[in-house]
This record gives structure tokens, sequence and C-alpha cells, in this order.
């Protein structure tokens, strides 16, 4: 950059001249114009604008002018510059504009698409059921027991009290498994009920005794609306000095109460079963209709099929040939058990109608169930 120079003839500077200068303006903003992107502005901004573009070289110019001349270069010089950067503002308005309609329209993100591949599961309400039932009597203290699903024959039957031609260890009602050799008497079976785990839990403990089971059992059935060859059951038993069927009863009417609702009363009928002396079946309360639609053929219960009373499974006070078998004193201990089918409970609890909607695995039948933990 040099000295002002009085002799210095602003006209001679070529890049000064007004010319010139509308040169260098007019093929800026037609650069700025075609500018198709806010890249390709950037570049025209750098070329147009920059240190070593023509109108800031020519700038640099004014300053060896005489004063007389800066004034007039410096408006020339100064307006083009202004016109230049305005036209870059308003086509980087411009395209900005445009990218932004463009990413609406190319990034736009169909929020109705599924967005996950492995959508979550539900835990069965089989399940959950089951651990409502069971976590009602370990608030009571009781353990929670559990046998195998392939059990001796033993356990099933013998030790329950079932006598060695008991209809229920046909064919017709147990899965026999058979023996390494595939010999059919292997004594092993399916177990039948949740029942052997009364006998294992005897066995293994000294009484007092107080275990809840719940678990799967399987009887030679066909799946239909009402069947399942693969169920759930859970069963109750406790053994103590001193129980009575007062005990038995009192427990069950707690159990239907916090399962069904403060209130709801439960009956026993007489009944058989092996292993317990005396048996019966118990019966909750209808907790739909409460027994008020009995007779009243205006108000049908669904739930209860208006019998205002819905059966719910067996129970009793351990026979003492069980305990004895199970290695307890019948004259020190007494108990009482009782098991029910879980799918049942499942099914007039909810209104399900179908049990083979229970058995298929298809997650939209458990998701309305709720994520209960
Ligand atoms: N085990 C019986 C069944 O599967 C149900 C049952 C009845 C269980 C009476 C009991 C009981 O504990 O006392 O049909």
């Amino acid at each position: 950059m040099s000295a002002p120079n009085k002799s210095y003839d602003p006209v001679e500077v070529e890049a000064l001249k007004p010319e010139e200068v509308a040169r260098m303006r007019d093929e800026a903003l037609a650069a700025v114009a075609a500018a198709a992107d806010l890249e390709a502005l950037r570049e025209v901004k750098t070329a147009h604008t920059g240190d070593r573009s023509p109108l800031a070289l020519a700038n640099r110019e004014i300053g060896a002018l005489p004063p007389h001349a800066k004034a007039d270069a410096g408006k020339r010089v100064g307006q083009a510059r202004g016109a230049v950067n305005q036209a870059l503002k308003a086509r980087q308005v411009e395209l900005e504009a445009e990218r932004d309609a463009r990413v609406l329209v190319e990034e736009a993100v169909d929020v109705t698409l599924p967005y996950d591949r492995t959508p979550p599961g539900a835990r069965h309400p089989l399940t959950t059921l089951a651990e409502r039932i069971a976590d009602v009597f370990v608030a009571m203290g009781y353990e929670v027991a559990e046998g195998p699903e392939v059990e001796a024959e033993w356990f099933n039957f013998d030790a329950l009290n079932f006598l060695p031609d008991h209809p229920a260890r046909t064919m017709q009602d147990t899965f026999f498994v058979a023996g390494p050799g595939g010999e059919a008497e292997s004594g092993v079976v399916l177990r039948t009920h949740t029942s052997p785990v009364q006998a294992r839990s005897m066995i293994d403990r000294e009484p007092p005794v107080y275990i809840v089971c719940p678990g799967r059992v399987f009887r030679t059935d066909e799946l239909d609306a009402t069947h399942t060859p693969v169920f759930h059951q859970i069963e109750l038993l406790a053994i103590d000095e001193g129980l009575t069927m007062a005990d038995l009863k009192g427990t069950l009417d707690h159990m239907v109460q916090a399962l069904f609702g403060e209130g709801l009363r439960t009956r026993l009928r007489p009944s058989y079963f092996p292993f317990t002396e005396p048996s019966a079946e118990m019966d909750m309360e209808c907790f739909v209709c409460h027994g008020e639609s009995v007779g009243d053929p205006d108000r049908p219960c669904r739930t209860c099929s208006s019998e205002g009373w819905i059966e719910l499974g067996g129970c009793g006070m351990v026979n003492p040939r069980v305990l004895t078998a199970c290695g307890i004193d019948p004259e020190k201990y007494s108990g009482f058990a009782f098991g029910f089918g879980i799918e049942r409970m499942l099914m007039f609890r909810h209104n399900v109608e179908d049990m083979r909607d229970m058995v298929e695995g298809d997650v939209r039948f458990a998701l309305p169930f709720g994520m209960e933990i």
C-alpha cells in the first residue's frame, strides 16, 4: 500500500474507474444470483467480498488516493460493496428457506411406522395371576414350594392315598413316561396335579409346614374351549398342631376376599379326595352379582351362570394316611390342603371364553392384561 500521493490521478487507477467498479459489482451480483445452494453462496461470498476479492483490492487502492479523490472513489466502492453484501444476505435467506423446506420433505419422519422391530412382549396373565395368588399366602407367612413336572408315580398317587386301581391312574387321565428301555411301567408320570408337592414338602421339612405351590400339570385331555392337556394349579398345604376345618375356612375366606373383594363368602360342599378326610368342594360367592341374579331372569349373570356361586376347587383336612406316609405323626399334627386350576380362575375373573386363547402364545392376548410385575 502506497502513501498518499498528491500527483496521483484517481482516474488513472484502473480498478477505481466507475465502469470498472460497476463491472465488479455486477459480476458479483450475477454470481450471487447464480449461487444454487448455500455451499455455492459461501464460495461466491469469499470470491467477491473476501480479502482477495476485486472489490476489496479496489478498496485498498483508495488509501493511496489524494484526499480530494478519496471521497468519490470511496463512495463508489462502498456502494458497490454494500450492494453485494445486501444481495448476499438476501440470497442467504432465500437459500436457507429453500433448504428448510426441502429438509422438511426429504427428512420427514413417518411417526406411524413401527419404531421398534422387536416390540416388547408381555407377561402371561396366568403367570401374573399365579404370582398374585401366591403373594396372598406369602403375606400370611407361607413359603412358595416347587416340585418336578416329571414326577414319581409314588408322589403323584401312592403317597396321596390313591389306591392302585383308582381311575385317575388309568391311561385316560395320566401321561405315563416310558422308561429308558421303552418299558411302559417306569413308575414315572407327568404330574396330574400339584398335590405331590404336598408330600414332597412334608418329607423335606419338619412341621409346622405352610407352603403354597403354583405349577404346571398334565392330563390326557384334548385341547378345546374348556380343556387343555397342560394347565396350571395352585396347591396349598398347612400342617401344624391343632389345625381344624375352621382354619381352612378362614384361610379360604381370606384368599377370596384378597383376590376378589371384601365381604365375599365361601362355602364348602361335601366331596371326596383320597388325600383329604373330610373333603370338600369350595365355592366362592359370585363377585359380579353377589347372588342377586339367582331366580331373577331379568338380571342374568354370565360369570356365575346365575348360580350365585362359583366353584373354585377341592379342599379338606389332610388324610392321616397321607401324614403317616410322609413321616408326620397324625396324633400330634393335623393339616388342611386345597388346590384349584388357575386357568379356570382366569376365565371367570376376566371373561375369557376360550381356553385356547391362553395357550396359543399370541402376545395380543396377554397385552391387554397390562404390565403387572
Ligand atoms: N389335586 C386335586 C385335583 O387335581 C385338587 C385338590 C383337591 C387339591 C383337594 C387339594 C385338595 O389340595 O385338598 O383335582
